[in-house]
This record gives structure tokens, sequence and C-alpha cells, in this order.
């Protein structure tokens, strides 16, 4: 048989035994195999190779080459037992271990990898295989060690993992972004594996899971336990079920009980532990509360400790306990506050074998003295961020400990020079000084620091010059330095040619500073580059060809000119932000190509022509405010990804399709000011995820579409947004922004962006009865129209209505009082239509009319207050002698929905740029996986930053 013939059956038998952990190899395969191993003297078993290259045909990205030694070809290639990764027994040429941590893959994971029956020592972590861990995981019996961390999987944990008896260890750790994603709502499976003894679950959703503190007594022989951040249900009292007296190491940080423990449970908690324990994480818990607890002094053989509250409850007067971990090498606190405590000095050589310290917004007050009397000659690792500071950097105590290795100091606004002894500290390799808002300066010479990967000074140093100091940046013979983020500075001056010691670069952060001149096409030679934001500068001139390896590019609001590149050079695109620029011309056809691309934003440049075919795996699509031209692409037939499409203030015209319904993912459809025609397609009610409809300006004509109570998007029946997933802190933030949105834009709030608007067009007939079952719509349009017939009676069930434009039309009847229980109402327009009888009273609808006293204009057969006509006796037409003209509507609703896209694009920018860009992300994450508080900082960082450039635009 053909190898490749083989190899295809192999698959299919795979993918149809895997249920089942059928191991007989398919016997045509073996048959090629046997002969195969004759000719050759192979070692490896045929159809084990066979399984390996099937498992190799799912990888779509081998960026590093990991597996180039995976491939058939003369004897010693074709031994799979000398490829990498891979490992045989001695004894029975089996595979026995397979390990792939992050060897930068992604793809699938193929079911083909069950005929590796023998596996003891699985490890696919770090990688960028997407999906759910697949039920076949369940059919290594002889496994012993199984590692599927950070992958990015998302949905349940399945319970075919129980069959995996011989496990001794199990990593499921996720990243803390999609920690919502994967769940397991039973953990009963896990009591088979009676020879585990370690276990990590970190940000797994386990809130179902009522009997874990059971589940995991009853598993004999575990010593190692990490649950942080897995929404763990019940009380702090849980802990106490739990039987600690053999756990070495325990780590359920990041859970909110609720309650705190008290005294006389803490103390039977602490008792518990003895003097077995190693490892305790008890951060961003709320555990404990108040001071805390003496008895930490006595876990004597502690290597590992963290403590810290969820909600600033807990402080520390004295320290001394400390003093009794002699074995300490790592300790973080988190929202623990010291600030009573002003000696330290009592802890001299107390701690001598600390090599982590992290206080993280413990209130600390000055990093010139505090801590500095520390004997910390072992310290590799020092985090202070979210301490307040603010004294001259220069005379910061750590600067003297050579052998640091990483040094964050996020939010510490810490101001003045950096001294010059930063460049003597040859073993420091991450840098974090981020949102210190602009105070600092740095004019160091860093050419030694050969060791340096991560340098990130966002939002922290005033006017620097980018030319000067990237010139300043280490020049070793082989360059580290993979992560550069110098957004948020004002930094001036140009683009310096990208030289040689930046080679190892993959993520560059420039947005937001002053930099002007062009990018140079000494770009190309950052072949490892994969993130550059460029957003928010001056630069000019065309867009060159992009490095090979780019996967997300941001240079919005600048002044790039000039034509697209024909071919963009960087096939593995994902993101690609252009916006606010004078770009013209068509988009090259060769966009097609860019087959991972998930996010376009050409909005607000000059580009014309038809809209060329794109790949289909977009998400977000973003053309507005350019003057494209054709029908509606024909192309977005088959585009299941999309969420988010906006052909807004284009020249588009021709109908739109039937097909649009089969979009089903779609949120915010915003066709807005082009020149459709023809009717509205009423499969559009078939988008029942939609949000935002804005079909405004546009030539449509005939009825508003019937079946509307299908789009449960627009109800209150909807379904959570995306970021209320994230996490609490991020919804806190997130609301801040929206604040700010929300002052800045529009002084009613846009607590939310559901909204119809239909406004300017030519449609007829009446509107639809079923309009007021969307109870979640914030704003409704439907004016400059020929509606006729009446006001939905109902109308009063739009309870979330905010704004409600009703006007140039043809209605008629009366104003249906229920109009007065809409009480978020802060905007209504009824003027120009035929309505007739008393206007509904209610003070919301009073206070209304006082600040808009046209809003009944134009309907000759309204009377009653607020108006000035008596209802009783005859009807005289009201003289309307304000009558506003058509000109001085327009900005109003231009103004409207310069807002709601205005405020949508940010979002979506950030949200699909920054959080669900999976592979820069992991880039990023990497350097964060440590703790929740990295990435929350990262996240109020990002955030922060995010509202300040809302305020100032
Ligand atoms: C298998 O043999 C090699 C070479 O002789 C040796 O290095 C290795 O340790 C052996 N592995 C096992 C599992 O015995
Ligand atoms: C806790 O575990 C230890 C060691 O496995 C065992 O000896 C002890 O009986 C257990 N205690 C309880 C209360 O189950
Ligand atoms: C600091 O600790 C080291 C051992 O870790 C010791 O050799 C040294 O003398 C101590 N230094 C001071 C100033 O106490
Ligand atoms: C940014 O730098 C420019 C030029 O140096 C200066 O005029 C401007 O005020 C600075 N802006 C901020 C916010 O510091
Ligand atoms: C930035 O530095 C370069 C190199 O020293 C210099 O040529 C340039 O004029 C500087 N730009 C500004 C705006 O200061």
């Amino acid at each position: 048989m053909h190898p490749a013939a083989a190899k295809i059956v192999l698959l299919v038998v795979a993918a149809t035994a895997a249920a089942a952990c059928s191991f007989s190899p398919p016997a045509a395969a073996t048959a090629g195999a046997t002969h195969a191993l004759e000719d050759s003297g192979a070692r490896c078993l045929p159809h084990e190779r066979d399984a390996l290259l099937a498992f190799k045909q799912g990888i779509t990205i081998d960026d590093d080459g990991f597996l180039a030694s995976w491939r058939r070809g003369q004897e010693e290639e074709e031994d799979c037992c000398r490829w990498r990764g891979v490992t045989c027994s001695n004894r029975t040429d089996h595979v026995v271990k397979l390990d792939l941590s992050d060897s930068g893959l992604e793809g699938q994971i193929s079911p083909s990898l069950i005929y590796l029956e023998q596996l003891e020592y699985l490890d696919l972590s770090w990688n960028g295989f997407n999906g759910s861990i697949p039920a076949f995981m369940g059919c290594f019996k002889n496994l012993r060690y199984l590692n599927l961390s950070y992958l990015s999987f998302t949905g349940e944990v399945p319970h075919q993992l129980g069959n995996l008896s011989n496990l001794r260890q199990l990593d499921l750790a996720c990243f803390y972004m999609s920690h919502s994603d994967m769940h397991a709502t039973n953990l009963s499976w896990l009591a088979h594996l009676h020879f585990l003894d370690y276990l990590d679950m970190t940000y797994i959703n386990l809130s179902m899971a009522v009997d874990w503190p059971s589940i995991i007594n009853s598993i004999p022989s575990l010593e190692s336990l990490h649950l942080s951040g897995c929404s763990l249900p019940g009380t702090s009292q849980s802990m106490t079920q739990l039987n600690l007296t053999r756990l070495v190491e325990l780590d359920v940080s990041l859970n909110d009980f609720g309650n705190p423990l008290g005294k006389s449970n803490a103390l039977e908690f602490f008792g518990s532990m003895d003097q077995t324990i190693r490892y305790l994480d008890l951060s961003g818990t709320s555990i404990l509360s108040g001071g805390v607890p003496p008895h930490l002094g006595n876990l004597s053989n502690l290597r590992h400790l963290g403590l810290g509250s969820m909600h600033n409850t807990m402080y520390a007067t004295d320290i001394l306990w400390l003093t009794h971990l002699q074995q300490l090498e790592y300790l973080h606190m988190f929202r623990v506050n010291l600030s009573t405590i002003t000696d330290w000095s009592l802890l001299v050589n107390m701690i001598p074998s600390l090599k982590v310290l992290e206080l993280i917004e413990c209130s600390l007050e000055s990093a010139n003295q505090s801590l500095a009397h520390l004997n910390l000659t072992k310290l590799e690792e020092l985090d202070l961020s979210l301490n307040y500071f603010g004294h001259p950097i220069a005379s910061c105590w750590f600067w003297k400990v050579k052998g640091i290795k990483y040094l964050s100091l996020i939010g510490t606004y810490l101001d003045g020079p950096f001294p010059d002894v930063v460049g003597e500290m040859t073993s420091l390799q991450e840098l974090h000084f981020d949102a210190n808002n602009n105070l600092a300066t740095m004019t160091v010479d860093l050419k030694n620091l050969c060791e340096l990967e991560f340098l990130s000074l966002s939002g922290s140093l005033s006017n620097g010059n980018i030319t000067e100091f990237i010139d300043k940046l280490p020049k070793c013979s082989s360059s580290s330095l993979t992560c550069l983020g110098l957004d948020y500075n004002n930094m001036t001056g140009v683009l310096p040619d990208m030289v040689e010691h930046l080679s190892s670069l993959e993520i560059l952060m420039l947005s937001n500073n002053s930099i002007s001149g062009t990018i140079s096409a000494g770009i190309l030679k950052l072949t490892k580059l994969q993130a550059l934001f460029l957003a928010l500068n001056r630069l000019n001139g065309q867009i060159p060809l992009l490095p090979k390896n780019l996967r997300t590019l941001d240079i919005a609001m600048n002044n790039f000119s000039g034509h697209l590149p024909v071919e963009f050079g960087a096939p593995h695109l994902e993101v690609i932000i252009l916006s606010s620029n004078h770009i013209t011309g068509h988009v090259p056809r060769s966009i097609f190509k860019l087959q991972k691309l998930s996010f376009l934003d050409l909005s607000n440049n000059s580009f014309y022509g038809e809209l060329p075919r794109m790949p289909n795996l977009l998400s977000c699509l973003l053309l507005s405010n350019n003057r494209f031209s054709g029908k509606f692409p024909s192309w977005l037939k088959s585009f299941s990804k999309l969420v988010f499409l906006d052909l807004s203030w284009n020249n588009l015209d021709g109908t739109l399709p039937i097909w649009i319904g089969d979009l089903a993912g779609l949120t915010i459809l915003q066709l807005d000011h082009n020149m459709f025609y023809g009717d509205i397609p009423v499969t559009i009610t078939n988008l029942i995820q939609l949000q935002l409809l804005n079909l405004a300006s546009n030539n449509l004509s005939g009825p508003t579409p019937q079946f509307l109570s299908n789009i449960i998007g627009m109800t209150t029946k909807a379904p959570k947004r995306e970021w209320n997933e994230f996490s609490e802190s991020l919804t806190d933030v997130l609301s801040v922004v929206m604040k700010h949105q929300e002052l800045k834009y529009h002084p009613d709030g846009i607590s939310d962006m559901v909204v119809i608007d239909l406004s300017l067009n030519h449609l007829t007939g009446e509107i639809p009865n079923e309009i007021t079952s969307l109870d979640g719509l914030v704003s409704l349009n439907l004016s400059w129209n020929h509606l006729s017939g009446k006001i939905p009676k109902n109308i009063g069930a739009m309870k979330s209505l905010e704004s409600l434009d009703l006007s140039r039309n043809n209605i008629s009847g009366e104003m249906p009082a229920g109009l007065s229980d809409l009480t978020f109402l802060s905007s209504l327009d009824m003027s120009y239509n035929n309505l007739v009888g008393r206007i509904p009273r209610g003070s919301q609808l009073d206070t209304l009319y006082d600040h808009d006293p046209f809003m009944y204009d134009g309907n000759s057969g309204l009377c009653g207050p607020p108006l000035q006509r008596n209802c009783s006796g005859n009807n005289v037409p009201w003289h309307d002698s304000q009558k506003r003209s058509v000109k001085d509507l327009e900005p109003k609703i231009f103004f409207y929905f310069g807002i709601v896209s205005g405020f949508v694009v940010g979002l979506w920018v950030v949200f699909c740029a920054i959080l669900f860009k999976r592979s820069w992300r992991v880039a990023y994450f990497r350097k964060f996986d440590k703790l929740y508080d990295k990435a929350y900082v990262f996240v109020v960082v990002t955030w922060a930053r995010f509202a300040s450039q809302a305020t100032t635009n």
C-alpha cells in the first residue's frame, strides 16, 4: 500500500476507534510495516511511526521546525525512536514517552495518538492546540504522567481521564484569560486515580463540583494540589474538611469563599498541616482576614508561601513569624497591608534563602528604606508593583542586589532618571516598569544586559527619543530581547532602521507616542516579530513588506498613505488594524491568502473599488468610512465565524442577500450610510445573537421585518456579554471604562449597546407589534421613513429603552399610555407624524419635554399638556413656528452613531486584538503565567490606558 493511503486508513480507523480505546492496529498498515521493519532494520514500530506521522498531519503550524525530523526517508530517518521528543522502550521498542512541550505547535491533536498504546509519559503543554481535551486521552492504560496545561483548550474535562489508573501526575492548568472556558461539572472520576500524587487544575471552572473536598480526600496518594482560580464552591469551612495531613503542596489561591475561617478554625487548619507542608498559597482568597495568623511561624518546612486577600482585609503589624521560616524561597503577599511595618531590619539574615519576593499592593511606603537591610544575597525576583512610592528611582535599595533577574515595579510612581548602575545588572532578564505616569527618564546604556528578554516601560518615561533609546539597547553576540514595550510614553524621534541587535524581538509595542518618519524596509530583518503596535503616532509613508512571522499589526491613527503592498509578506497575519490613516487604492487580492486573518479594520481611510474575497475565518470585519463600491459581498456567505460586520459609510449598493440570515454568530451589523435598496430580508431575524442592527441612511424600502422576537440578543434573556466572563476585576475595570465613555460622549449613558436603527430609508407599512418583545433594546430609531399605522400599544414593555425616535413618518393614532412606563427613556422624538389625541403624562415624559420642546412638533392632532393646545373643543391645527430644517437634524443623527460605533470599535479592538489573540498572548503570558496578579496588573494597566485614551481623544 502507498504510505499516504496507509496513513489515511490509519486516520479513519483512529477516528472511529478513539471512542472505544481499541488499540489493535489496522491490518493493512501492519502488513506494509512489517515489510519496512525487515528492510530498514528500524527499531520503531511501524504502526506507531504511522500514528506519529498522522499526528504531524494535524499540525498546521510548526514555526520552530520541532517536528522536522518526523518524516519518512532513509533507514535512520525512519526510526521514530530517534525523532525529536520521542522516546522508546529499550525492551519493547514501543514509544513510551512523548514530550512536545513548548515547541510552537498549533493545530489539532490527532486521535491516531491512541496507537501509542504503551505510552507512559505525555507532555503537550504550552502549545497552540485548540478544541477540548480529547476523550481518547483516557485510553493510555500505562500513562503515569499527563501534562495538557496551557493549550487554550475549552469545554468539559472528559471523565474518561478516570480510566488512567496508573497516573501519578496530572496537569491541566489553563490561562487566566480563558479560565471560564474549561470546566468540570463532576470530579468523581478523580477518585479512580489511586496513585495520583500531583494534580493541577488551575483556572478550570469547578464551581459545579460541590463535593470536591471529599473527592480530593479519597485520592490516597495525593501530595500536591493546585486549584488556583477554580471558582471553588462552598465556604472557607470547606477547607477544614480537606485532609491536610499528607499534603505537601496546597494552592487554593484566587478562590473567593465569601467568608473568612475565623480564629479557631484557622488554628485547626494550620495545625493539621503540621510540618509536612512545603508549598502553601492562600493569596486572593477570603480564607483569612485581619492580622496575619501567628501559627504560620510553625510551618517550618515552607519553601513557598502566598498570602493575601481578595477583599483587602488582611494586614500585618509584625513579621517576626517570618524569621521561623528558614527554608523559605518564595514569599508572595498580595493586598496585605504592611504600612505599619517600618523596621524590616529585624529580619536581617533571618530568611537567607529567599529567592523570590513579591509584595504587591501592600501599601509599602518607600522603596529606599524598607527592606534595605535585608540580607537578600540570593534574591532573583522582586516584585513591588502597585505600592505608591513616588520618590526618585535612583535611591532604591534593590539596585544593589546584583543577581536580580526579574524586577517588577508597575504602578509605583518612582520618578527621576534611572541610575547608571542599571547598566551593570548583567543578570537582568525582565524589567517591568509600566504605568508610572510618565515621570522617569532612561538614558542609561543597556548594551551589556545580554540576558534581557523583557523590557516594558509603558506609560512611564517622559519625552524620550526613540532613535537614541533603541541605540542603547543590549548589543550582544546572541541577542535575547523578546518583548519591548514603550507605548504611552510621548517619545519623539524617528523609527530607526531595525538593526541586528533586535533580531529576537517578538513583540514591539510603541503605540501612543509621537514617533515620526516611516517604517523602513529594515523591519524585514525582525524575522521573529509576531506583534507590532504602532498606533497613535505620527508615522507616514507607505506600509512596507512585513516580517514573515507577523501575526498582529496595529498601525491605526497615523498618517500612512499610498497603497497597500500587493503582497503583505506575512502569511500568518491574524489581526490587521489600519484604521484612521490616509491609505488609498484597492485592497489587494492577496488578502485572501491570509488564511488565519480573524480581525481586519480598514475603517477611516480612502480605500475604493470592490472588496476582494477575504479569508473565511474572519470574526471582525470593519471597513466603515471608505469609498468601497459594488454589491454586498457575496463571498461573506460562508463566514460562520463573523461576529462584527461594519460596512457603514461607503458607496455599496444593490440589495441585501437572503442568506445574511445564515451568518449565525453576527452580533453587530452596521450597514448604514450606503446605497443599499430593496426590502430588508426577513431572514435577518434569524440572527438571534444580534445586538446592534444599523441600516440607517440607505434606500431600503418595503416593510420592517417581522419575527423580530427571534432576536434573543436584543432581549434581557440574552446571555451575558463576553467580558463578564473574564473576572470580577476585569468587569470592574470595564465598567470604569464604560463610565468614562458615557461621561465623555453621552450624558445619558450607553449602558449597553443594544440598538436598532433603520432611519433615513423608505420603509413602509406598520411598526411590527413584535418589536415590543425586544425588552433589552436601548435605542430604537425608525425616523425619516414612510411608516404608517399606529405605535404598538404594548410599547411600555420595552423597559430598557433609553432613546426612541419615530419622527418624520406617517404614524397615526394616539400615543399609547404605556410610553410613560419607560422609566429609562432619555430621548424621545415623535415629531412630524399624524399623531392625534391626548399626550400621555408621566414625570419622565414631562422632563423630556422640558429638555426638548420640539419632540411633538408637526402632529396637528396632538393635544393636552405639555402642549398649549386644549383637547376639548375643536382641534385647531397648531402653528409650527419653530420647525427645524433637515440640516439641523442630520448632525444629531450622525453624532449618535458616531458614539455607538466609536464605543463598539474601541471595545472590540481591545478584546479581539489583545485578549483573544492566542498566538502572541501565549508569548506574552508565558512571562505572566505565574500568578493571577500579574494578569490582573496587566489588565488594570491595559484598561487604565484604554480609559485615558478614551478621554483624551
Ligand atoms: C536505553 O538504552 C540507552 C542506550 O543504551 C540508554 O542510554 C537508556 O538509558 C536506556 N533506557 C532505558 C529506559 O533503559
Ligand atoms: C488523612 O490522611 C491520612 C494519610 O493518608 C490518613 O492516615 C488519615 O486517616 C486521614 N484522616 C482522615 C480524617 O481521613
Ligand atoms: C548574608 O548571608 C550570607 C549567607 O546567605 C552570609 O554569608 C553573609 O555574611 C550575610 N551578610 C550579612 C551582611 O549579614
Ligand atoms: C509630548 O511631547 C511633545 C513634544 O515634545 C510636547 O509638546 C507635548 O506636550 C507632550 N505631551 C505630553 C502629554 O507630555
Ligand atoms: C533623536 O535622536 C536622533 C539621534 O541622536 C537625532 O538625530 C534626532 O534629531 C532626535 N530627534 C528629536 C526629535 O529629538
